[in-house]
This record gives structure tokens, C-alpha cells and sequence, in this order.
């Protein structure tokens, strides 16, 4: 192979790469709504402090009697790790 070949290769593997990464961003945001609105209060105000302290209330509701989560729904170690504010 030559080396023009090798270069075309590795942007290739690349950009699969980077699509591979994608959809970890289009993980619904924490909405804003009345519901959540302190949440984002304590977050703006607090940074990572803040994320700690919201995530200890959300599984109040957010549990399977109240708001489920979907079957699928991955390990729920950090919730603000993968739900984002909405900006
Ligand atoms: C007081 C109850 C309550 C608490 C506490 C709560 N939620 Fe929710 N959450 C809801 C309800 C009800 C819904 C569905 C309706 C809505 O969108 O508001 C919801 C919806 C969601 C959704 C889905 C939004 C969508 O677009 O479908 C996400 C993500 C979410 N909450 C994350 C969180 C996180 C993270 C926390 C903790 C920081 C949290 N919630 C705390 C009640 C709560
Ligand atoms: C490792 C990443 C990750 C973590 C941590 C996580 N979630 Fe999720 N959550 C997801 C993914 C992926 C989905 C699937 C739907 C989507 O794309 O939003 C989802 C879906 C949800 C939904 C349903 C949204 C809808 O209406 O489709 C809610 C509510 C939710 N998560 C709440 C939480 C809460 C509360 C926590 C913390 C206890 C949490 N999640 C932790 C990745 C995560």
C-alpha cells in the first residue's frame, strides 16, 4: 500500500469514529419545565457540587412506580452524565 492510501484509510476510520460517538448526544436533555426547573438552579448555580445534589432526588420520581425509565435504559450511575441541560 502506499502511503496516500494508508492516510485515505485512517480519515476514514476517523470519521467512523467520530459517528460512532454521536449518539451519546442526542441523549434527551433534562427537560425545562416546572418539574425540573430547581434542578437547573441548583446546576447553573453550583457546577459539579450542584449535579451531585440534583442527582440525589431524581430517582424520587423517576423510579418504577412513578415516571419508569424505558427497558433499555443503560446503568443510572450519573444521570447529569448523560442528560444534559438544555442550553
Ligand atoms: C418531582 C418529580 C421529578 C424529579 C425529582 C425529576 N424528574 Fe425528570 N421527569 C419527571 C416527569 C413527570 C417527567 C415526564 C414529563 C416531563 O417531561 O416533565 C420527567 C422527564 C424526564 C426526562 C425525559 C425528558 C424527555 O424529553 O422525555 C429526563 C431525561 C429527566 N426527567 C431527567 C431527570 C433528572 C436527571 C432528574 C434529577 C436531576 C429528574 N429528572 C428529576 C419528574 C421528575
Ligand atoms: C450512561 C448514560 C445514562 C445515564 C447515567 C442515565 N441515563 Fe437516562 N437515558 C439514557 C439513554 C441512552 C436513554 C434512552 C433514550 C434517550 O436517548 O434519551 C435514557 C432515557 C431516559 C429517560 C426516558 C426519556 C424518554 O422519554 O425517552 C429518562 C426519564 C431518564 N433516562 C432518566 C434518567 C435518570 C433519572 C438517571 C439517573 C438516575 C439517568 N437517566 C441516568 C442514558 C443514561
Amino acid at each position: 500500500m502506499k502511503k496516500r492510501d494508508v492516510l485515505v484509510l485512517l480519515g476514514g476510520v476517523i470519521i467512523l469514529f467520530i459517528l460512532w460517538m454521536a449518539p451519546a448526544e442526542t441523549t434527551k436533555h433534562i427537560p425545562q419545565d416546572e418539574t425540573h426547573q430547581k434542578f437547573y438552579s441548583m446546576i447553573q448555580k453550583d457546577g459539579s457540587a450542584g449535579k451531585k445534589a440534583a442527582e440525589k432526588f431524581c430517582q424520587n420520581c423517576h423510579n418504577k412506580d412513578q415516571v419508569p425509565f424505558p427497558a433499555e435504559h443503560p446503568p443510572k450511575f450519573r444521570c447529569t452524565f448523560c442528560h444534559k441541560l438544555d442550553k
